[in-house]
């Protein structure tokens, strides 16, 4: 083969390998730009989006929907909402946390939320969930998702607290039922083991019981690491007796 030949072969698949690379990197690059004008240091959205896109569809665009949010941190979630699931400009999102100073994310919380152009769509809310939640609106919210405290006292009053504020079929999203209290979290907070370990000190035990105590009033519509729930309409408390159980009443009046 000349060399001239062979400059072309290496020309022609240089082309094809940046045709195809491009086609690949191409569906990433806008959500790479868009990450790039929040300062994130962790990523507790990704692995929830395609179960939230899924539980959340119905809502997605229409208007005057309005989400409340328990534990907001540096915004993720609640930016992840407000793009993509409260996109109507009369929809909106309430957020509650505690922005602990010594940690500094409130900043960043505010820079990000800034950084949206949709902070007239947001309400922050600054203080302990378990207190904020009492004064907020009955019947007022389409979802609630509740990521704040991970003691299961606190996500206990968050759950029961939340019901009266969610409208009749709307949705409660509940994070980390399956959470544990990894190692590092041990070394970093020197917890014993049996600290480290104990029920109490994650959701579990709390929204089991939310959902066994609220079990004639609730649809679970999925329950992993996230657990997700709808406010029924239509409360049945008391099943009627069945045509056999009838006939055997009836039979044993007679006898
Ligand atoms: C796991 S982070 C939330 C992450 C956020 N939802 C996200 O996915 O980007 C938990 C947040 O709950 C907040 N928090 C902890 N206890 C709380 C309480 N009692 N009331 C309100 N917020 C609380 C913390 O300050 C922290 O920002």
């Amino acid at each position: 083969m000349k060399i001239k030949e062979l400059k072309f072969m290496y020309r022609l698949s240089v082309l094809i390998i940046s045709f195809f690379i491009s086609f690949a990197v191409r569906p990433i690059l806008p959500s790479i730009a868009a990450e790039a004008k929040y300062e994130f240091t962790t990523d507790w959205v990704a692995s929830h989006a395609n179960l939230w896109t899924e539980h959340l569809k119905h809502l997605k665009g229409k208007p005057n929907i309005h989400a409340l949010e328990i534990g907001s941190f540096e915004g993720r979630s609640a930016i992840w909402f407000l793009e993509n699931i409260l996109v109507h400009p009369t929809s909106s999102i309430t957020c509650v946390d505690i922005f602990e100073k010594k940690y500094g994310y409130e900043d960043r919380f505010d820079r990000n939320i800034q950084a949206t152009g949709l902070a007239h769509k947001l309400k922050k809310i600054k203080g302990s969930s378990q207190k904020v939640l009492r004064e907020l609106e009955w019947n007022s919210y389409d979802f609630i998702y509740i990521d704040g405290s991970h003691v299961a006292k606190d996500v206990l009053l968050d759950a029961v607290f939340s019901w009266d504020l969610l409208k009749v079929g709307g949705i409660i999203i509940f994070d980390d039922y399956q959470y544990k209290v990894d190692r590092y979290q041990f070394l970093k907070f020197r917890l014993s083991a049996k600290s480290r370990l104990a029920p109490w000190r994650r959701p579990k035990i709390a929204i089991d019981a939310f959902l066994e105590v609220f079990q004639p009033y609730v649809e679970v519509r999925h329950k992993e690491y996230q657990v997700v729930v709808r406010k029924k309409e239509k409360v049945v408390l008391k099943e009627k007796l069945g045509i056999v159980e009838r006939s055997l009443n009836k039979i044993k009046k007679i006898l």
